[in-house]
Parts: C-alpha cells; sequence; structure tokens
C-alpha cells in the first residue's frame, strides 16, 4: 500500500517536472531556413561551376592543404563560390563543392547550415548586417537598426527592397565592439554610427557609390575618442634612468 502510494507521488512529481517550461523568455528562432526545400530559383538541377578564373583560385586554395585533407578547403571554396553565384550557396554551390573536395555532400550541407555567413536564399546587391549584440546595444544599436529599415521603405529584418539594392537582417557581434554600434555592408564595417551617418551611408550605396569604411565620428581607426590618456609625454631612451653602472 505505501510502496503504491510513494510510486504515485514520484509519477506526480516526474509530471509536474516534465511539464515545466524550460526557458522564462520567448525563444527567437533563427529567420533561416536549416532544411532545404528545391524552389526554382533553388534546386539541384541549376547547372554550378567555378569560373576559369575562380577555378585557378581554387586549386591554389586546395594545395595549401596537404592531399588526403583537401576537404579542409571547404569553407574557403564555399565563399569563392557564394560570392560568384551573386552572393548566396545555393544547393548547387554546395554539391558542386562537395565533388571538388571528393566529400558526400551532407559534409558540406552541415558547414554552410552551421556558418551563417553563407547566406543561402539570394540577397540583393547591398548585404546590410546591423549588430545588437550587447555593446551595441548599449551605444544605440536598436535605434540604428529601426533607422536602416524605416530609411530603406519600411523594410522589415530579413528582408530586402523591391528595387533588389539592399537586404537587411540582424547579426551577432562582429568583432567591432569598440566601435559600436556599427553595421557591415557587404564586406566592409561602418563603425561609430550615428542615424544621421546610417542614412548618409545607406544613400551613397543606394546611388551606386562607396563611401569610406571606418570610423564615421572621425576618430581613427578604434582610437580613445577623449584623446590620448596615455604615453603622452616622451618615452626614454636607452640608458636613460638606468643605474650609472648600466650606462
Ligand atoms: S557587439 Fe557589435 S561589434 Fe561586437
Amino acid at each position: 500500500m505505501l510502496v503504491r502510494q510513494v510510486a504515485r507521488l514520484a509519477a506526480a512529481a516526474q509530471r509536474r517536472v516534465s511539464a515545466r517550461a524550460l526557458h522564462a523568455s520567448a525563444s527567437r528562432p533563427s529567420d533561416a531556413l536549416f532544411v532545404h526545400r528545391d524552389t526554382p530559383y533553388n534546386n539541384s538541377k541549376i547547372p554550378f561551376s567555378f569560373t576559369p578564373e575562380n577555378m585557378k583560385r581554387a586549386e591554389t586554395i586546395i594545395a595549401r592543404y596537404p592531399p588526403q585533407y583537401k576537404k579542409a578547403a571547404v569553407i574557403p571554396l564555399l565563399d569563392l563560390g557564394q560570392r560568384q553565384n551573386k552572393g548566396w550557396t545555393s544547393i548547387s554551390v554546395m554539391n558542386y563543392v562537395a565533388k571538388l573536395l571528393e566529400l558526400p555532400p551532407m559534409r558540406v550541407y552541415e558547414v554552410a547550415t552551421f556558418y551563417t555567413m553563407f547566406n543561402r536564399e539570394p540577397i540583393a546587391e547591398n548585404f546590410v548586417q546591423v549588430c545588437t549584440t550587447t555593446p551595441c546595444m548599449l551605444r544605440g544599436s536598436t535605434e540604428i537598426l529601426n533607422t536602416v529599415c524605416e530609411h530603406l521603405g519600411g523594410l522589415k529584418v530579413g528582408d530586402s527592397t523591391k528595387d533588389g539594392k539592399f537586404t537587411v537582417i540582424e547579426v551577432e557581434c562582429q568583432g567591432a565592439c569598440s566601435n559600436a554600434p556599427m553595421m557591415a555592408v557587404n564586406d566592409d564595417f561602418y563603425e561609430d554610427l550615428t542615424p544621421k551617418t546610417t542614412k548618409a551611408i545607406l544613400d551613397a550605396f543606394a546611388s551606386g557609390k562607396k563611401p569610406k569604411p571606418g570610423p564615421q565620428s572621425g576618430r581613427h581607426t578604434s582610437e580613445n575618442s577623449a584623446g590620448l590618456t596615455a604615453l603622452t609625454s616622451k618615452p626614454y631612451g636607452p640608458g636613460e634612468h638606468c643605474q650609472p653602472d648600466f650606462q
């Protein structure tokens, strides 16, 4: 009797535990689909191969690795394929790289779906990636992201403009936190952004120009914006301040 009661209580406790929610906050699933679905613009029947120029590059890259480890070239080759394929990695690009490196296609799919720099959907001419991780967020990245979306005609994150000029996404830290807030446009970083400089950068890209990358505040790289606070006096010369015996 007692044994049965204990078993009933244990089962009830287990039900309570398994019903407990694991997350207190709402989950934010990635906007990327990790499973490939054939579409008219992305299916394995669409041919892809490197241009002769890119094939030469691919051969140089593969030659960097011992022949038995040429699979190590998968990331640079996917990058090369993505660049040739207007900025996105289609299933045909992945299959082609797998064939070139003599890998099962699944090994390449695993890499392409793991690294977010591989876009698995077509993107526009200018790929805008706004960082919203903590240091950028504390320096106003929410306002920057809103400015980008509004300035591009009320775009939502993950969308592209109708004219095919801009795609906007939100990304994690890009490693330029000392110049936060920042966004990347194609291969370049634009840092120390304000809503005004953000709009100016987008306008320049919209008119086919390429604005100067880097900090938009006028400071040089990531130098202290308050000016020099250390090493402000002339450095010692050789032997200075040493004991006479050592001079
Ligand atoms: S947090 Fe934005 S670049 Fe690091």
